[in-house]
């Protein structure tokens, strides 16, 4: 595969315009000790190069790429339009967002643009294009950032009219738009096009999270990825008329609810993404995300931004343990990363990040923990080179993440509050991580074929073809596992009428007849065929079977001794059906079948709870072996012998690896 970059990137958010000048030349001198040669510059820096409506100021920005194109940075150039000046506010106060319940904003805050204002559109574009012409044939600016964080929602005049032409191009006409949100329903029948209104607290809203009509509420949130997702082509393709060959991102949140990220990513060149777990977040969510990130595009990412030692913006805002950073930034270069970038490089004075940690602390100096982990590691990836560059993740699973089911679970009304999509997607994830079993997230337009095993939890909302899809996959002899809450809805939210789990009654080979929602206080218990008892929680389907053999029956509630699990054969496949949520224990007695089934196999054949991932390149496979748990764990045999590259020691059967130990090692390919 083609390599985006010459070598890993390593620097990150830079704001030297936040200091004077004989800081800069300090900084400079503190980040080559750290072999930092990437810096993400004019990320907020609007009001400053564009000062009035006429007026641009490129002086201070031209110094500061000078400077870093000298020092021969690889720099990541920002357009600067997530927050927009105030004397645009002042003048056309349309450029603000109204929120959810209807308050139009004033100047402040950031991510603050009305996605849809023509006057933001126009002066965006502008910008974008001012700075390619200025900066776009400079060979130091190796990508370029559009805007930062696009998120949010906007619900003003100008959102509602271009939601109705967007409508009008997807339904045609008003009669099919009535019946795709079921309008009849509480006789919200509309007759003409402005008649619709968002679904806000001041129409449909029933809280942040809920209205009446779902379907509208889906559309919406398609309708406002679409909006900002215009806004990003229109800045790429500004770019692109005065820089036709420039590598064009913008840093995108992992499983953020708002945008249809797999749409997003056929838009941008390469997916960036700014990792920032917390304090208690599992290392298998942020592997998760890390695979989601890549799976985008099917590519190796950036990792725009991370902290070196703490946020400022959680509850609590730990510092990473010595050797976390490390640790974190190689878990992120194995799940796929071709760079490690930090916010921030030096931390500012004043305002709401002076408790985000930097690579230059408020001491200003290199006499801290956080620089001296910051150059060692910058170290060890200069001495990487550009082997790993472009490489692959193999996978053989696939576990499909879709935005719209995403948005469709989580805005219907019913049947358990405490239904959360991307809890549930992790579940499964954290078995095939804890076995070390490489997986790729995948869209529900993905080549399924590529893949032994599709899993599919929550598969509420099937789209067209969905159906077709599947069971030509299964037939095959492909191995398919989904469960509760799946197969009920089409895209606009409408049940498939016939019994759950509509269009994959057959498939499964079993009818759902209800489903019962348990309180965090209230379980059932199940029976698996071995005699194994497990406990379950969330919802229960009250399962027939149709064709399929149960797995595991409930043993409590008034439907105990009707199945719980379930798999059927059809075609050459396999469709394994899990009705409820089960614990940890119980849903890897599940998937241990379906692994056994599908003949997947794990990156190495040892059972270690150390994280073992495998990136390969056209020649080369490159083991990362990481320590992310608390104990000291041995080395498994099968790299005793092997070299750690990033170390240059020999590995021993006797080898054993401290918390946040990682090694990389490196085998020929066959
Ligand atoms: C986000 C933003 C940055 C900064 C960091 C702080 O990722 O993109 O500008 O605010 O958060 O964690
Ligand atoms: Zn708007």
């Amino acid at each position: 595969m083609k390599k985006a970059f010459k070598r890993i990137l390593y620097g990150g958010d830079y704001n030297p315009n936040q200091w004077p000048r004989e800081i800069w030349q300090e900084d400079m001198n503190l980040f080559r000790k750290a072999n930092i040669n990437s810096a993400t510059i004019n990320v907020f820096s609007w009001a400053k190069i564009q000062p009035s409506e006429h007026e641009y100021y490129f002086d201070e920005l031209d110094e500061i790429v000078e400077m870093l194109s000298k020092e021969n940075y690889d720099i990541v150039l920002a357009t600067s339009t997530a927050a927009l000046p105030a004397w645009m506010f002042k003048k056309y106060p349309e450029v603000a967002r109204t929120d959810y319940y209807g308050r139009h904003h004033k100047f402040g805050q950031r991510h603050n643009a009305c996605p849809n204002s023509l006057v933001y559109q126009k002066y965006a574009r502008r910008l974008a294009e001012e700075l390619a012409k200025r900066y776009g044939s400079n060979e130091h600016v190796t990508c370029w950032h559009v805007n930062n964080e696009y998120g949010g929602e906007c619900f003003c005049e100008n959102c509602e009219k271009a939601f109705r032409v967007w409508l009008k191009d997807k339904y045609q006409t008003i009669e099919a738009l009535n019946k795709a949100w079921n309008l009849e329903f509480w006789g919200h029948t509309v007759y003409d096009w402005d008649e619709i209104v968002l679904p806000n607290a001041l129409s449909e809203g029933i809280a942040k999270d809920k209205t009446a009509f779902a379907g509208m509420s889906i559309d919406y949130r398609r309708f406002n990825s679409d909006s900002m997702l215009e806004n990003f082509k229109m800045e790429r393709d500004a770019i692109r008329s005065f820089a036709p060959h420039a590598l064009i991102t913008t840093n995108l949140m992992g499983t953020y609810k708002n945008l249809d990220y797999f749409k997003w990513a056929k838009e941008m060149d390469i997916v960036s993404w700014d990792s920032y777990p917390s304090y208690d977040t599992p290392w298998s969510m942020v592997a998760m995300s890390h695979d989601l990130m890549r799976g985008l595009k099917g590519q190796p990412f950036m990792l725009m931004e991370q902290t070196p030692s703490q946020q400022n913006w959680q509850p609590y805002n730990s510092l990473k343990k010595p050797g976390q950073m490390r640790a974190q930034s190689y878990q992120t270069l194995a799940h796929g990363a071709d760079t490690i970038q930090f916010f921030q490089l030096r931390r500012s004075v004043g305002a709401c990040e002076k408790f985000h940690g930097a690579v230059i602390e408020h001491a200003g100096t290199e006499n801290t923990r956080v620089f001296r982990e910051v150059a060692s590691l910058g170290n060890e990836l200069h001495s990487l080179g550009d082997q790993l560059l472009g490489a692959d993740n193999p996978a053989q699973v696939g576990i499909i993440f879709d935005w719209d089911n995403y948005w469709a679970l989580e805005y219907t009304s019913g049947p358990n509050k405490d239904l959360k999509y991307v809890n549930e997607i992790h579940q499964y994830y954290r078995y095939f991580y804890e076995k070390n079993i490489p997986v790729d997230m995948i869209p529900v337009d993905a080549d399924f074929s590529k893949y032994k095993a599709v899993i599919a939890p929550v598969l509420y909302m099937l789209g067209d073809g969905m159906q077709p899809k599947i069971e030509s996959y299964v037939k095959d002899g492909g191995i398919f596992v989904t469960g509760f809450m799946s197969g009920i809805v089409d895209q606009s939210d409408n049940v498939y009428l016939g019994g759950y789990p509509g269009p994959l009654r057959k498939l499964a080979g079993i009818w759902v007849e209800e489903i019962d929602a348990l309180a965090p206080e209230q379980s059932n218990t199940l029976r698996f065929a071995d005699g194994t008892d497990s406990v379950c929680h969330l919802l229960c389907d009250i399962i027939h079977l149709e064709g399929a053999v149960s797995l595991a029956d409930y043993t409590s509630n008034f439907y105990a001794s009707s199945p719980a699990v379930t798999k059927n054969a059809f075609g050459l496949g396999t469709v394994f059906y899990i009705g409820t949520q089960l614990e940890q224990k119980a849903l890897e007695k599940v998937l241990d079948q379906v692994m056994a089934s599908s003949e997947v196999k794990p990156v190495i054949d040892a059972k270690t709870k150390l994280e073992i991932i495998c990136r390969s390149s056209q020649d080369k496979l490159y083991y990362f072996v990481l320590n992310l748990t608390n104990e000291t764990l041995p080395l498994p045999q099968f790299f005793a012998g092997k070299v750690d590259i990033l170390t240059g020691k020999a590995l021993t059967g006797q080898t054993s690896f401290a918390p946040y130990d990682v090694a990389l090692l490196c085998d020929e390919r066959q």
